[in-house]
């Protein structure tokens, strides 16, 4: 694979002022000069349990991720009125589709006659949905208006069988559904000091490239991997330790949300150049996690991935949606080709790395299921992560500086 690998390009989109991301070069650059990185003040023992409680992990589900705001696509991904993407969400089926107004709707996928799934075809564009049963139709709002022979059917309401519509809000490019319908996101608060940092990224300017899906282990096996620099020498030497320093880590926090910044070996000339001269965006990874599954990895100038993290129908299951997009759409088939084999390149290192680890990690649990799990300090935003779900659990809360 070491043929293919995307070279970092010089540019300085970085979500952040100059000033800001050149202080994150200086703890870089700091922590490349004493060999150290950001680290929690100490080490964190998780009891194996914690990850193979199948009853806990339903209460994970109902109590957090079917509570919370839950990032589940990108909105490049649905820029159009009428784009439409089917999910399952944390075992709950569910439609995505932007409305005639240009608004984001969030649907249960779940015809209101007798709970036909009424989207089968993952993405498209779409005026209506009929159901293929017994074709009740339905507008991009939900809104039932189509009964087939209703004269002997009986009357239908649509006031009470239309589809399930469920809170739904666009932030940053990103599109937000809460699972559970009538509670609302208070996504302004939920994002808190994060959300101008997301606006930064500008994601809703970009160009959505492609998407791809990845079944996983449990969605905490998955997540722990997503949050570490700590391993990329060991598990990644081919593909991201080639480009990334391995445990060489800034990490800021907003609530439960963080900010991971991995120094790139692009660094290494740099910082014996003058300050002035440095080009931040070519020495930062810079990977911003919005709790509680979604990864913006926008170290590249140019092309973006979004890997959205949900646990799947059981507690050893999750999936994975992973988007590129690009600032600049690709219009020479070249520049498409380059764009493909990029993207291909980076999923390729996710599935064949760090998901055949996480699932054999996931193997292993079950023989150290009396045993705890070490989490270094170095391993920071691992612990903040399960911190703020043992928080949410005890009912506290996990938003403000903690
Ligand atoms: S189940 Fe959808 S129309 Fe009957
Ligand atoms: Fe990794």
């Amino acid at each position: 694979m070491t043929d293919t690998v995307p070279q970092y390009l010089p540019g300085a989109h970085t979500a952040m002022s100059r000033d800001e991301a050149l202080a994150i070069v200086d703890r870089l650059v700091s922590h490349l000069r004493n060999e150290t990185t950001d680290m929690a003040p100490e080490q964190l023992e998780i009891p194996i349990s914690d990850y193979l409680d199948e009853d806990l992990w339903e209460r994970e589900v109902k109590e957090i991720f079917h509570q919370i705001p839950l990032p589940v696509c990108t909105s490049a991904e649905l820029a159009g009125v009428g784009d439409y993407k089917a999910m399952r969400v944390v075992g709950r089926e569910i439609v995505l589709v932007r409305g005639k107004d240009g608004q984001m709707n969030a649907m249960l996928n779940v015809c209101r006659h007798r709970a036909m799934k009424l989207v089968t075809g993952g993405c498209g564009n779409a005026r209506r949905f009929s159901c293929s049963y017994h074709a009740w139709t339905y507008d991009t709002d939900g809104r039932l208006i189509g009964v087939p022979g209703e004269d002997t059917f009986g009357p239908v309401d649509p006031d009470d069988y239309s589809l399930v519509r469920l809170p739904c809000e666009e932030r940053a490019g990103i599109i937000f559904v809460g699972l559970t319908a009538g509670r609302p996101l208070e996504l302004d608060t939920w994002l808190g000091d994060a959300l101008p940092y997301l606006e930064a990224l500008e994601l809703d300017k970009c160009t959505h490239f492609m998407t791809k899906e990845l079944a996983g282990p449990n969605w905490k096996v998955t997540l722990d991997g997503y949050l570490e620099g700590y391993h990329f020498g060991a598990l990644h030497p081919n593909t991201v330790a080639l480009t990334n320093h391995t445990n060489r880590m800034t990490h800021d926090r907003f609530g439960p949300h963080v900010r991971n910044v991995f120094a790139l070996k692009s660094l290494d000339a740099m910082m014996d150049r003058p300050r002035d001269e440095w080009d931040p965006a070519a020495a930062m990874g810079l990977v911003y996690w919005v709790f509680p599954g979604m990864s913006i990895a926008g170290g590249w100038r140019e092309r973006t991935v979004i890997s959205i993290i949900l646990p799947g129908d059981s507690w050893g299951e999750s999936m994975t949606w992973q988007a590129t997009l690009l600032r600049t759409p690709p219009t020479t088939a070249e520049e498409i080709a380059e764009a493909q084999k990029t993207a291909e390149w980076f999923f390729a290192a996710f599935r064949d790395e760090d998901y055949t680890a996480q699932t054999d990690v996931q193997n292993g649990l079950p023989s150290l299921a009396d045993k705890h799990m070490i989490i270094g300090r170095n391993e920071i935003a691992v612990q903040h992560a399960h911190e703020s779900v043992r928080r949410l659990l005890a009912g506290e809360s996990v938003l403000g500086p903690r």
